[in-house]
């Protein structure tokens, strides 16, 4: 499937909406619903590196369950290979905020489940070397038999991203996968990624609320206004040259134009937040900020 630049399509996000039910002081649903966000539409190419930035609310983690399968869209569709999106499956791995290991498991088989499901008539030295293969550039070596309790936050992450990139999905959805790692860390991490994803080809969704982040990783970068009845407003492209460094990046004009771009949207939207109608307005209210971390241009949502 191509679109009509003629470009492979991964995944195409067909004019999605999705209605939440409005929920009384009880937590019944009182027979209202809200809309988070609305006819959201674009394509992700294959290959393809894309962020979405927005302000906290606006339903980024609601949308990529969409992608993922986890949940369905009130109105449009999510079309992978021609068919619409139903469920989850190995050819959209996930990986969040929060690890999402399994604590019973070790490091090396909390990878090598994953590669097991995606190939059931391999051999176990074939899954054994295909796993080890994700843990080495990872940088997991050395710690293949430790629980996820033994391991660092940013470690838990590398088998995260390990085991979601060993299955080779179609596309890669990422929420946030480094907000709860330590700013150092997260750099190197960040690294890792890039490099697998330049090896890999992979495509890429990611969610996140680190501008910077998003400006080094994406080929493209989503920005969605305020919920409720959020919309996609634009999408902006990153020209610049890969493979890309810190320091390269804070360098090229190309970044000021579109770190500018981006802080300039998101200050116009802070003022306009707005809550669901059942919660109270913390959730929405969030401010564009300076953030302590290794880079003294780093900008949180
Ligand atoms: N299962 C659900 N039932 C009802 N409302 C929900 C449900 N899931 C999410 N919401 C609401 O939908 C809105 C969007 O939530 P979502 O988690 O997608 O936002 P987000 O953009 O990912 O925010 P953040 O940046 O804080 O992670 C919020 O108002 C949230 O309370
Ligand atoms: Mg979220």
């Amino acid at each position: 499937m191509t679109d009509s630049s003629n470009r492979k399509l991964a995944m195409r996000v067909d004019h999605v909406s999705k209605n939440f039910p409005v929920l009384s002081g009880s937590g019944n649903s009182t027979g209202d619903t809200f809309c988070v966000f609305q006819n959201v539409n674009f394509d992700v190419h294959e290959g393809e590196f894309i962020s979405m930035v927005g302000h906290s609310g606006c339903g980024k983690s609601t949308l990529l369950n969409i992608m993922a399968g986890f949940d369905r869209p009130s109105s449009g569709g999510i079309i992978v290979d021609g068919k619409e999106v139903t469920e989850p499956g190995l050819d959209r791995m996930v990986v969040f905020q929060s690890f999402a290991l399994m604590p019973w498991l070790t490091c090396f088989d909390n990878v090598r489940v994953a590669v097991r499901s995606a190939h059931p008539d391999w051999s176990s030295p074939e899954i054994d070397e295909h796993t080890q293969k994700y843990i080495d550039v990872m940088g997991l070596t050395g710690s293949e038999k430790k629980r996820p309790a033994m391991l660092s936050g940013g470690m838990r992450q590398r088998v995260g991203i390990a085991r979601a990139f060993c299955v080779n999905p179609k596309v890669l959805l990422l929420d946030e996968p480094f907000a709860q790692i330590d700013a150092l860390t997260r750099g190197v991490i960040q690294d890792e990624l890039m490099t697998m994803w330049q090896k890999t080809n992979a495509t890429v969704f990611m969610v996140t609320h680190d501008v910077d982040e998003a400006i080094l990783l994406s080929d493209r970068i989503a920005l969605m206004s305020n919920g409720p009845e959020a919309e996609l407003a634009k999408i902006i492209d990153v020209n610049i040259p890969r493979p890309r460094t810190r320091q390269q990046m804070i360098e090229s004009p190309e970044y000021t134009r579109v770190r500018n771009h981006i802080l300039k949207f998101l200050i116009s939207h802070q003022k306009n937040g707005t809550a669901p109608p059942e919660q109270n307005n913390s959730a929405s209210t969030n401010s564009t900020s300076s953030a302590a971390g290794d880079s003294p241009q780093k900008v949180s949502v």
